[in-house]
């Protein structure tokens, strides 16, 4: 072989979720071919046409962020990062796979909300990308579809127990999908909000005149959240599917996952860095601000933080993904103004879930291994990407990271690179920062600067959930 077409990673520290070594990677035709060492006889002699010193930095698989909604229509707008701008700002965030969400609307098939999707991101990618399918209208056709798309590799189907009139499936439909999960292996995804009464609640709300960005989170109560979690483990256990609950943001919905947990059921939760870092205190930011916070479920009380580390650290959760559903402030956030409950709902972070985090790491709430797992390795497993997706290992995609955990950074709308005009996070300090990032042994980001190309992501077809026997 000769030695242009490889690449050798010097110096590192390699951490993945199972290990740590002060190891040489060598990349080969855009897979890890080998780890040897530090000095090592082996390591020695690689040679390379390319060779990447990582003395002092961290080598770490790319991200996995499984939950992001690239030009996802909402509230009468469409999130305001494309395929192309969004996993641009992925990667230079640390992230070098997204599972997005293809749409499918009600009254048309699975498949056609899929080609739309194909057409949104196809040749657009910076990164490599896959699909899951929202399901909003559960019927016969719809049913025998599902088989269709899980032997096509779109093994997860979201079902939302929200949004009365968009979205949302009643239990029954909700019971049938999971059926069909039981039978093909798809994994069941669920928004667990009770929206029909939130519905109630918000409309009490507007007629007493509370319209302001936090009373969104006054009507979406913690007790909705946390019932329609515990409805859904059941639905699952009748169904005999597993399922994997969406953006946990309350400590009741984590008791419900972990009850669920200690019956050694298959059941599953993520959480997103905006529960973690953000709370209720920033929904209610005046002048309209707190609309910057607003998405489903919405942020808590600080109180719930813990019980989510906690959930982190104790694997009743298993998951970060972003939920990344940027709106501009200006024009879109601001049709909700005087109306909370015409807000678009959703954040931009997809560029921030690493470097948030490491800081958690360093602030003692996780392990790095821990950081890996929930950020790389887990999602890669969850959604049967692993382990060419996840981990650093011979075989796996060269998606690798050069972390530097030193340099210091503020996450700022100055800075960032998503296509949202104002930070969730303006003006938190990190300690952390991703310094070069290869997808498939490509350079995407060289040492804070992107080199990447829209169209170099690859569409990446999905095995099943790997937690399953
Ligand atoms: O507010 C959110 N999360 N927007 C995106 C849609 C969803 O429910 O995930
Ligand atoms: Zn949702
Ligand atoms: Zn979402
Ligand atoms: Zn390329």
């Amino acid at each position: 072989m000769s030695s242009s077409n490889r690449t050798v990673v010097r110096g590192g520290l390699v951490v993945t979720a199972a290990d740590e070594l002060h190891a040489d990677v060598l990349i080969e035709d855009g897979r890890v071919a080998a780890l040897a060492a530090h000095g090592s006889e082996a390591a020695a002699g690689w040679t390379a046409g390319n060779v990447i010193d990582a003395t002092g930095r961290y080598v770490l698989p790319g991200g996995v962020d499984v939950h992001t909604h690239m030009e996802l229509p909402f509230g009468g707008t469409f999130a305001s990062d494309t395929f192309e701008t969004g996993t641009r700002a992925a990667a230079w965030g640390g992230t070098t796979t997204i599972v997005d969400f293809a749409v499918q609307t009600q009254g048309h098939a699975l498949r056609e909300g899929l080609d739309q999707w194909h057409a949104k991101a196809d040749a657009k990618c910076a990164i490599d990308y896959a699909f899951h399918m929202i399901v909003s209208d559960v019927n016969d056709a719809t049913l025998k579809e599902m088989d269709l798309l899980v032997e096509e590799g779109i093994t997860s189907f979201k079902l939302f127990m929200a949004y009365p009139g968009v979205f949302y499936s009643d239990d029954g439909q909700i019971l049938r999908a999971m059926q069909r999960g039981a039978d093909n292996g798809a994994l069941t995804m669920i928004h667990a909000e009770n929206g029909i009464a939130i519905d109630v609640l918000v409309q009490q709300a507007l007629d007493a005149g509370r319209t302001d960005p936090r009373h969104h989170g006054e009507v979406r109560k913690v007790l909705l959240e946390a019932e329609a979690t515990h409805r859904a483990i059941q639905l699952a256990r009748v169904a005999g599917a597993p399922l994997y609950v969406v953006h946990v943001s309350a400590a009741e919905a984590v008791a419900e996952l972990a009850a669920a947990r200690d019956k050694n059921l298959p059941v599953f939760g993520e959480t997103c860095p905006q529960y973690l870092f953000l709370s209720t205190d920033n929904l209610a930011e005046p002048d309209f601000e707190g609309a910057k916070y607003v998405c489903s479920t919405p942020l808590r009380p600080r109180e719930h933080q813990a019980a989510l580390w906690r959930g982190l650290r104790t694997d009743d959760l298993q998951v970060v993904s972003t939920d990344h559903c940027p709106f501009c402030f200006n024009g879109q956030k601001e049709l909700g103004r005087g109306d909370f409950s015409k807000i678009p709902n959703g954040m931009p972070g997809v560029e921030h879930r690493m470097d948030l985090l490491h800081q958690a790491v360093l602030d003692g709430h996780i392990s790095r291994r821990r950081w890996i797992d929930i950020a790389c390795a887990t999602p890669a497993r969850m959604f049967g990407l692993y382990p060419k997706k996840g981990t650093i290992a011979p075989g796996s995609d060269a998606d690798i990271v050069l972390y530097d955990p030193t340099a210091e950074q503020t996450l700022s709308v100055e800075t960032h690179h998503m296509n949202v005009d104002y930070s969730a996070y303006e003006g938190k300090h990190v300690t952390g920062r991703v310094e070069t990032v290869l997808s498939r042994g490509h350079t995407v980001i060289d040492r804070r600067e992107y080199t990447g190309h829209a169209g170099h992501g690859q569409y990446t077809p999905r095995g099943t959930c790997q937690f399953l026997a």
